[in-house]
């Protein structure tokens, strides 16, 4: 099965959680693509939600799929985030915003009663790091917020080049937000919540990819006998 496959397949159990009514929040990504593009099937066909993008290209996908919108200043509380990941542990620990948009990302799951993950099941890991892990930060003062960013990791126990992260045109990508991404290869990231409590600490640091705490499940598509076979982390309930 290949990859879009195994990512709508992700979707459409997520799908199941949704309840008329719900106020949903709606995550960045190939595989939240998926599920935006599922419940706007649902919504044309009758289904009343309202959803909170977490992204510009998530607003104009969902748009374009019939989902009423609204912003966290007109509902601060949601029902239920669904958002893919870059990786995600046995505790349901996750990196995220390799689509740079981890602060709206965050943001919205917070907000939220439930975030459940989608993904293929090549994003489970053992130890979170292998992905890089993106770190939003302020365009003032970026030479040294990099500074504090390489030694808070160093604090952290771990080691790896922190690179600022470029369009496709060559220049710094800006988020939506209108901030950069420094993405850290660690390689592993032995201790995810020292990490998570030191890059806090650095002056210029917007956000941070790890989310921590933060996930209730994750439905985990993976592939037997050429069907998709999907694991649950965590209890979708
Ligand atoms: C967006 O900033 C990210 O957090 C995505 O959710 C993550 O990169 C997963 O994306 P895919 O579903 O495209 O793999």
């Amino acid at each position: 099965m290949s990859g879009p496959d195994l990512r709508r397949a992700a979707a459409a159990r997520a799908l199941d959680l949704v309840e008329p009514g719900m106020r949903l929040g709606l995550g960045t990504g190939s595989t939240a693509a998926a599920f935006v593009a599922l419940l706007g099937e649902r919504v044309r066909a009758g289904l009343d939600v309202v959803g909170v993008p977490t992204s510009a290209a998530t607003h104009a996908a969902a748009t374009r799929a019939g989902i009423r919108l609204a912003t966290l200043e007109e509902l601060p509380e949601l029902d239920l985030t669904i958002d893919g990941a870059d990786e995600v542990d046995a505790d349901l620990r996750l990196i995220k915003g390799g689509g740079a948009a981890l602060l709206r990302e965050k943001i919205v799951a917070c907000a939220s009663r439930r975030m459940v993950v989608i993904a293929d099941a090549a994003k489970r890991v053992a130890t979170l790091g292998a992905f890089p892990l993106p770190i939003e930060v302020n365009a003032f003062g970026l030479g040294a917020t990099r500074i504090g960013v390489a030694a808070a990791i160093d604090r952290a126990g771990c080691a790896g080049a922190v690179d600022l992260r470029r369009g496709p045109n060559g220049a710094p990508l800006v988020t939506d937000g209108g901030h950069h991404i420094l993405d850290a290869r660690l390689g592993r990231i032995p201790d995810p919540e020292t990490l998570s409590a030191r890059l806090w600490a650095v002056p210029g640091v917007v956000e941070h990819g790890l989310f921590l705490g933060i996930a209730s499940a994750a439905i985990l598509a993976g592939e037997r006998d050429g069907r998709p076979e999907i694991t649950v982390i965590g209890s979708l309930g």
